[in-house]
């Protein structure tokens, strides 16, 4: 089968889905290959092309399709605003084992939205009208869009719904919060309830997922066909196989310190480049660190953001984790970083 066979056949099917999210400077090909050794998601997506003027398909981003090291589905995504680059980027990547072409609608950074882009598009329903009608005539394997609620206010997203409704795309994931709300609280995941119900196609619920016991409520209560997971699964890589084990009503393991230490590790090994300044490598896992420390405490969280070698960077990690105590790895809500600093 081919990879966009195995995706049209895992969205026929009735399992609940689970997809890592998209993540820029994260879900690289290195860090795809860490997370599926822990289990992994059934779906992978990449993070988003830049696609404008003349660009073709970055190379970095296109290695995570080419070279895929986890055998399971890759998605492919857009983002941009160029209607013709948009569908000759996306005809070029359907040459690749690609499994879907998606269309970020969500991006809230700024830089992106400002010009029209990711999430700035919620503010253009007439422009994402002609995007999708483009690009569902040039994708001919399965077409994916993933949206926030709206661009200023949540009241957008019936408005939202309907326009994608218009379009047989193939799956709809959306992010519980509008793109001013950047990362603060207050997802509104009755909204995805909502948006199960009234789509015909499969939906995608994504945003601020956690826990196993939270997962399995969240797919009772909405209904949805899967859960996208980012920054939980950064946290813990368990996180998938946890969801699988509570959906089965298995007993969940909890890692330990070492286990959370050795996961560290293989970060390390696999992020890090040969070569590469010692403070680079270090800045570089202090990026993943942001996430994995929000389930570890307020204090390490403080010790690592200021360790600037290798050394002080292991010694860190020891102090706090090497411990054979079991890890929830749930984020203390104070400890969660702030993503619009971190972005
Ligand atoms: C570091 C980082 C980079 C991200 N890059 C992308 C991206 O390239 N494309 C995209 O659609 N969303 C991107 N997102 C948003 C995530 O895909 C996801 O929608 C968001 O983090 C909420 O899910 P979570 O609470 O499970 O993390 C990014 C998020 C983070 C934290």
């Amino acid at each position: 089968m081919t990879p966009a066979e195995t995706f049209s056949a895992l969205l026929r099917g009735t399992a609940p889905l689970t997809a890592l999210a998209p993540m820029q400077d994260v879900t690289t090909l290195q860090f795809m290959r860490v997370i599926d050794r822990y289990g992994g998601p059934e779906i992978y997506w990449t993070e988003y092309f830049r696609v404008h003027g003349d660009s073709r398909p970055e190379k970095w981003i296109l290695d995570s399709i080419t070279k895929n090291p986890t055998g399971k589905p890759v998605v492919a995504q857009l983002i941009g605003n160029d209607i013709p680059a948009l569908v000759r980027n996306a005809k070029l990547l359907q040459k690749f084992p690609v499994a879907a072409i998606d269309l970020n609608l969500g991006c809230p950074a700024p830089i992106v939205y400002r010009k029209c882009a990711g999430g700035g598009l919620l503010r253009e329903p007439a422009k994402i009208d002609a995007i999708l009608g483009a690009l569902r005539d040039a994708v001919t394997i399965p077409f994916t869009v993933k949206t926030r609620l709206g661009f200023e206010s949540a009241a957008e997203f019936d408005a939202l719904l309907a326009l994608f409704a218009k379009h047989p795309i193939d799956l709809l994931t959306v992010h519980a919060r509008t793109v001013k709300q950047m990362y603060r609280p207050g997802v509104r995941y009755d909204l995805i309830a909502l948006a199960a119900k009234q789509m015909k196609c499969p939906v995608l619920l994504n945003g601020n997922v956690f826990s196993a016991a939270q997962a399995k409520q969240l797919l009772a209560e909405t209904q949805v066909r899967g859960l996208m997971i980012g920054r939980g699964a950064i946290r813990n890589p368990w996180l998938f196989d946890q969801i699988r084990a509570e959906l089965r009503g298995d007993k969940i393991k909890l890692p330990t310190g070492r286990d959370v230490l050795a996961y560290i590790h293989e970060l390390w090994d696999n992020e890090i480049t040969p070569g590469v300044k010692e403070s680079a490598q270090v800045q570089r896992m202090k990026k993943f660190m942001n996430f994995i420390g929000a389930g570890i405490g307020e204090k390490f969280l403080h010790d690592i953001r200021r360790v600037a070698t290798t050394a002080d960077f292991w010694r860190v990690c020891g102090e706090f984790l090497d411990h054979n105590e079991p890890m929830e790895l749930e984020p203390a809500p104070a400890a969660d970083p702030n993503l619009a600093a971190i972005l």
